[in-house]
């Protein structure tokens, strides 16, 4: 027995990360401006996570995506991703990877059929073996109707399905997904999330995506990992940081007075409680909002602030960054849909190259 296998065996297995950054941290200067992209990530990812990256536009999520893909050098700092230094051995981790860029892949000439055949043969599956797992892929993302044109001529929803069939080819033991449904309508968003969860099932292995889709981070991926500016703000599973936050309560009064004079009451009686004042609406974020609510409009109204409508709802990612940042998900990223597929980034084709 080795040493390690003993210390193992007293202290339980050694589970290195297969995704380790230690200040890892990109800085672009454009136009005598420096913008700091990435700034001082520390992040572990165990083998099997799957993780969404969520943040605003130019939060540092597609930055961070392509320094531990090898495609762009960090300025300081390390990574490292199934073992191998990003910086000084790209061949082992581009061996161990895929990764989906944020764009469309451009100028494949190729039918569908033939380009996902010599992506798989490009990863060493022999001519039968890449054969099936091309059909594979099309039955799975739906693209049968694709298989016989070229990848040039698809539409972008059917291109960003042949670019995430392309990126699991080879079924890469580490997959780099950077948005991977925007573009797609609603059913092939849903078709997607379904399989990156069979992927994650079946193979273990561990996915890393990004996504402006906050109700996607919540539903897909056991880790969502909050970034704004260059930087971590909240990593934890969806369901913690939305239960740390509480449930919102929202009181409608008759008139602003009243409001007021809730808000008043609220506010002594639950001092623990987050109370906003919005001309004759009162909101009130508490933890156990739900189970509060009928006793609190039942005192209001016995102090006579009637209330006239109540909603309760429980906390969503957007509140949680709402609470962490003073801003919104959603209103920073309504231009995300258009400008995502208008920037270019490169697919595993160039990383292979
Ligand atoms: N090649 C580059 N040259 C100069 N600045 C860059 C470059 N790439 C990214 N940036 C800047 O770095 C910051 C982070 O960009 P990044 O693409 O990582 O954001 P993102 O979180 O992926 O945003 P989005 O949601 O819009 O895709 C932005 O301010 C962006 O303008
Ligand atoms: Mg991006």
């Amino acid at each position: 027995m080795t040493n390690s296998n003993l210390t193992n065996t007293v202290a339980g297995p050694v589970i290195q990360p297969v995704i380790q950054t230690r200040g890892l941290t990109r800085t672009f200067t454009a136009r005598k401006q420096t913008v700091e992209a990435v700034r001082g990530l520390d992040l572990e990812i165990a083998q099997g996570e799957l993780v969404a990256f969520l943040g605003p536009n130019g939060a540092g999520k597609s930055t961070t995506l392509r320094m531990l893909t090898t495609l762009l050098p960090p300025t300081s700092g390390s990574a490292s991703v199934a073992g191998f230094d990003v910086a000084t051995q790209s061949r082992q981790v581009r061996q161990s990877i895929g990764y989906v860029g944020q764009g469309n892949a451009a100028g494949h000439q190729q039918h569908g059929r033939d380009e996902l055949v010599s992506q798989a043969r490009a990863h060493g599956l022999s001519r039968m073996e890449a054969r099936a797992r091309a059909e594979e892929l099309i039955a799975d993302f739906d693209l049968a109707a694709c298989a016989d044109r070229k990848v040039s001529t698809l539409s972008g929803g059917q291109r960003r399905r042949m670019d995430i069939a392309i990126g699991l080819v080879h079924r890469p033991r580490v997959l780099f997904l950077d948005e991977p449904s925007t573009g797609l309508d609603p059913q092939n968003r849903a078709n997607l999330q379904t399989q990156i969860q069979r992927l994650h099932a079946e193979t273990g292995s561990t996915i890393v995506l990004t996504t402006h889709y906050l109700e996607e981070a919540d539903a897909l991926a056991g880790r969502v990992i909050v970034v704004d500016h260059g930087q971590v703000i909240a990593d934890d599973t969806a369901y913690n940081l939305k239960s740390s936050l509480g449930d919102l309560i929202t009181l409608g009064f008759y008139d602003q007075a009243t409001a007021a004079a809730a808000a008043h009451r609220v506010r002594r009686s639950a001092p623990e409680a987050q109370i906003k004042t919005l001309g004759d609406e009162v909101t009130i974020r508490v933890a156990g909002g739900r189970e509060l609510a009928p006793a609190l409009v039942a005192d209001l109204a016995v102090a006579g602030d009637r209330v006239h409508r109540m909603e309760v709802a429980g906390p969503t990612l957007d509140d949680v960054f709402l609470n962490l940042t003073g801003r919104s998900l959603r209103e920073d990223n309504d231009t995300a849909t258009d400008t995502a597929l208008a920037s270019t980034d490169e697919t595993l084709e160039e990383i292979a190259a």
